[in-house]
C-alpha cells in the first residue's frame, strides 16, 4: 500500500480528529469491521482461466481463449464503464494547445493546474518516438498478451506463486516490490515498475530494512511514471537527459541511482492524466472525493497499475491485491511480523477490493485468492 508523506499523514489524522469525522482511516487489526460489502454475489464465479505454470505446455503463441475484451462485452455493468480506446500513455505527439487548455483545468494527478508549462513541454518533447505511446515494444507476443500484476499484499507470503507469475509475458510490479528472498512467492521477472516519485522514495526509506534497497532494474525493464505532481515530469526529463534533477523537492537527485545507467526514452513511460481521471471517475469514484479530503484522494499505485494492465493486455492475473479475507494476512508479503492492513485517508481500499472482486467474477481478470 502506498505510504503518503509522513507529515501529510499526521496532518490528516489531526484534521480528522479535530473535525470529529471518523474517516476511512482505521487500523483494521484492532476492529472487527468488514469493508463495505460488494453488491455482487461471489458464490458462483464464471469459468475462467487460471494461470498455468511454465511446464504446463502453454505456449505464448496460443490464441487467447479468454480475452478480457470478450468478457467485458458480455458483462452489462462493465461494458458501460470500459473504453478500451482511451489513450493510456501520454507522449509528445499528444501535446497540443487544446490538451494544455483542457488539462490546466484539472488539478494533479488528473491534470496540470498550477504546473509549469515549460517543465511539461520540455519533458514531453523527449517522449517524441511512437514507442512512447506503447507499453509493449517489438517483443510483444502476436496473439495474446498475458500479464501478471504483483501488488505487495501479505497474501503472497508463503503463496508459492513465483513460477506462475514469471510464466506471464509481462510482469508489473510497484512501490516496495521486494524480490530477493521472496522468489518462490513472487517470482523474479519484472517488465514494468510503476510508481510516483513520492511512493518510490517513501518505499526506499520505509522498506529498506525489509529488503527494498533499490528500485528493480534490468535491460528489459520499463518504468511507468504516474504523474501526481511536477516531480514526475522533472524526474522523467532528467532520467532521459542523464542529468541531476534541476529543481523542486528532488533537486540534485541523480535518476540513474534509481533506474540504472540506461537513459533511452523508450525505457520510460508516462501515464496520461486523462487516463487516470477516466479510471477514477468510472471505476474508483470514491465517496471520499466529496469530503474535505477530496483533493488528497487518489487510487493506489497498485490499482493504477492493475487497471493499466487491464487496458493494455489480453489476459490479466492480479497477485497480492486486497481480497475479502485480507485480515488473515499482513499488510505486505515482506513484513517480518504480522502487521494489520492500514487504510490510509488518501485511498479507498474497500472500494478497490469490491472492484477486484467484481472484475474477477465477470471474468475480466483473475484475482489470486486463498
Ligand atoms: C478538450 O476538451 C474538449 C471538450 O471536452 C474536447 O472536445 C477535446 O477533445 C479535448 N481535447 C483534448 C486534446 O483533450
Ligand atoms: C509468513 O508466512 C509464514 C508461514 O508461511 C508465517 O509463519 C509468517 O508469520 C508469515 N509472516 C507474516 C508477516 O505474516
Amino acid at each position: 500500500m502506498d505510504l503518503p508523506c509522513r507529515w501529510l499523514f499526521r496532518m490528516l489524522l489531526l484534521v480528522a480528529a479535530c473535525s470529529g469525522i471518523l474517516f476511512a482511516l482505521y487500523s483494521v487489526g484492532r476492529r472487527s469491521q468488514e469493508p463495505r460489502a460488494p453488491a455482487r454475489s461471489i458464490t458462483s464465479p464464471p469459468p475462467f482461466f487460471e494461470p498455468k505454470a511454465p511446464n504446463s505446455g502453454n505456449t505464448k503463441s496460443q490464441l487467447c481463449r479468454h480475452s478480457l475484451s470478450l468478457a467485458i462485452e458480455k458483462d452489462h455493468h462493465f461494458r458501460g464503464l470500459f473504453d478500451l480506446s482511451t489513450p493510456v500513455l501520454l507522449w509528445g505527439s499528444l501535446f497540443t494547445q487544446d490538451l494544455w487548455n483542457n488539462l490546466s483545468q484539472h488539478k494533479v494527478p488528473y491534470g496540470w493546474q498550477g504546473l509549469s508549462h515549460k517543465a511539461i513541454i520540455s519533458t514531453l518533447r523527449l517522449l517524441n518516438n511512437p514507442e512512447s505511446a506503447e507499453l509493449f515494444g517489438a517483443s510483444k507476443p502476436r496473439s495474446c498478451i498475458r500479464c501478471a500484476v504483483v501488488g505487495n499484499g501479505g497474501i503472497l507470503n508463503g503463496s508459492r506463486q513465483g513460477q506462475k507469475i514469471d510464466a506471464h509475458d509481462y510482469v508489473f510490479r510497484l512501490n516496495g516490490a521486494v524480490i530477493k528472498g521472496y522468489e518462490l512467492d513472487v517470482g523474479t521477472k519484472t517488465s514494468f515498475y510503476g510508481f510516483t516519485v513520492n511512493t518510490m522514495k517513501n518505499s526506499l526509506i520505509s522498506y529498506s530494512k525489509l529488503g527494498f534497497t533499490s528500485v528493480p532494474q534490468g535491460q528489459d525493464l520499463r518504468y511507468i511514471f504516474i504523474p501526481s505532481s511536477i516531480r514526475e515530469y522533472l524526474m522523467l526529463r532528467s532520467a532521459i537527459l542523464g542529468v541531476p534533477v534541476p529543481e523542486g523537492p528532488d533537486k540534485g537527485d541523480r535518476p540513474h541511482t534509481y533506474f540504472g545507467p540506461e537513459t533511452s526514452a523508450s525505457k520510460f513511460k508516462l501515464l496520461h492524466p486523462d487516463f487516470i481521471r477516466y479510471l477514477t471517475q468510472r471505476f474508483l469514484k470514491s465517496k471520499l472525493i466529496d469530503t474535505q479530503f477530496g483533493d488528497m484522494y487518489m487510487p493506489t499505485t497498485g490499482a493504477l497499475m492493475l487497471l493499466t494492465a487491464v487496458h493494455t493486455c489480453d489476459q490479466v492475473s492480479a497477485y497480492g491485491f486486497i481480497t475479502s479475507n485480507y485480515q488473515k494476512y499482513s499488510d505486505h508479503y515482506f513484513d517480518r511480523e504480522m502487521k494489520p492492513v492500514i487504510f490510509y485517508a488518501n485511498h479507498d481500499l474497500p472500494l478497490e477490493a469490491a472492484l477486484w472482486r467484481g472484475l474477477h467474477n465477470a471474468g475480466i481478470l483473475w484475482l489470486f485468492q486463498r
